[in-house]
């Protein structure tokens, strides 16, 4: 009973320990690093931004993007990509996610990813009510369609 209470506890800090390493280990790579080994094969296929667009549409409910976007729920997510976080005007942010851009968290691919990966693990006390999105394929495939995004 102890020992599975161990075990247990172990691969809970594993856990957490992963999604930390993989928020904040690497600066800033083109493509979010893989979490498994069968992933990581998957990784060489081709960024298919079609499929990134209808991932899209279950953001879409609260975030607008492209010339004319406009606040909704979420702040408009156009030139997302290198946007300071907590950045668009007019947006009623939480002060975690002000206090995130206040020190310096830019929105490059890497840390988009690791944001929907776990939008609260990533960013405790943020007020995105999303829960993740767990393949890390859909993620890059959002990702290559985000920066197209003007
Ligand atoms: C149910 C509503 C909802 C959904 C669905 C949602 N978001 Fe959000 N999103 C928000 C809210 C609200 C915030 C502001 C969070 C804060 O201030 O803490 C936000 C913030 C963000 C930010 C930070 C923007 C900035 O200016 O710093 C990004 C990036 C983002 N969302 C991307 C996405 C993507 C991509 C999806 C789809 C996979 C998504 N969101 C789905 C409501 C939503």
């Amino acid at each position: 009973m102890k020992t599975k209470v161990v075990v247990i506890a172990l691969s809970v800090l594993g856990s957490v320990m992963f999604f930390l390493s993989n928020a904040f280990a690497n600066p800033d790579p083109e493509v979010p690093l893989p979490v498994s080994k069968r992933q990581a094969l998957q990784l060489n296929v081709p960024v298919d931004i079609e499929k990134g667009a209808r991932i899209f549409a279950g953001c879409s409910g609260c975030h607008d993007a492209g010339p004319s976007a406009i606040n909704r729920i979420g702040p408009k997510l156009n030139a997302l990509i290198g946007r300071k976080a907590g950045s668009v005007e007019c947006y009623g942010y939480s002060k975690a996610l002000l206090k995130a851009g206040k020190n310096g968290l830019v929105w490059t691919p890497y840390k988009l990813d690791a944001f929907l990966m776990a939008p609260n693990v990533f960013l405790s006390g943020n007020k995105m009510p999303f829960k993740g999105i767990k393949d890390v394929i859909a993620r890059r495939d959002l990702i290559g369609y985000l920066k197209t995004l003007n």
